[in-house]
């Protein structure tokens, strides 16, 4: 099934449940949430107080992507937060099997992701653990990028392998109606969008990318 899944990243935080409501009324179900330690990428964001709000007054599948070093250090910090996906980055993890297995363990779905320099196949040995794979198609660390066209490719391959796995292909990074049309061609099922979606009007923003899903 596609999904347009708003990144939080980018939203009005002054107004955010007006925000949510407007996503709401569209039939949208699932938030992703950044964090990021300033280590692995360069820039600070949001962590697990977002998460346990929006899980205690919000049924929103709550999509959260960890781009910080030592991730199982914080994996059952956020699922006690509220998280229903955690996904991790390949590069952020020596011990990424074990990370996924724990993610798994504390039962939340469990996601892996991988910068646009890492090649896709080092995720072989991990793909029968996880339930999401995350192709990122800008450098993470920040919003309003624009989209790495060279990242079609991995999404191609995965697309391919997929049908002997249980996983979701979710492509993260310079998303708009364009680019969106693009990585769903190659085999993209779940769309992360920041600054298409929260920046001007939401709701066309939402009606426009929805437009694409279809
Ligand atoms: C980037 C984050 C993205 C970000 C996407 O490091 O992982 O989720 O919010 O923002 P846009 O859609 O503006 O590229
Ligand atoms: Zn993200």
């Amino acid at each position: 099934m596609k999904k347009l899944i708003p990144s939080l990243l980018s939203a009005d935080f002054w107004c955010l449940s007006e925000q949510l409501n407007v996503l709401l009324k569209h039939g949208l179900d699932t938030l992703h949430i950044d964090v990021m330690d300033g280590v692995f990428v360069p820039n600070i964001s949001l962590g697990t107080p977002i998460v346990a709000s929006l899980s205690q007054r919000s049924h929103f599948i709550l999509d959260v992507h960890l781009m910080i070093e030592d991730p199982e250090k914080m994996v059952q910090a956020f699922k006690e937060a509220g998280a229903h996906i955690i996904t991790v980055h390949w590069e952020a993890s020596p011990h990424i099997h074990r990370t996924l297995q724990r993610i798994k363990e504390i039962g939340a779905m469990a996601g892996v992701s991988i910068n646009p320099g890492t090649p896709v196949d080092v995720l072989r040995p991990v793909l029968h653990l996880v339930d999401l794979v995350l192709v990122m198609s800008v450098n993470p660390g920040f919003g309003g990028q624009e989209f790495l066209p060279e990242v079609l490719p991995k999404i191609e391959k995965l697309k391919e392998w997929q049908s002997s796995y249980q996983y979701v292909i979710e492509v993260d990074g310079g998303m708009n109606p364009q680019t969106a049309a693009l990585a769903i061609q190659s085999g993209a099922q779940w769309i992360v969008a920041g600054s298409s979606v929260f920046r001007g009007n939401v709701e066309q923003n939402v009606v426009d990318l929805l437009k694409v899903l279809k």
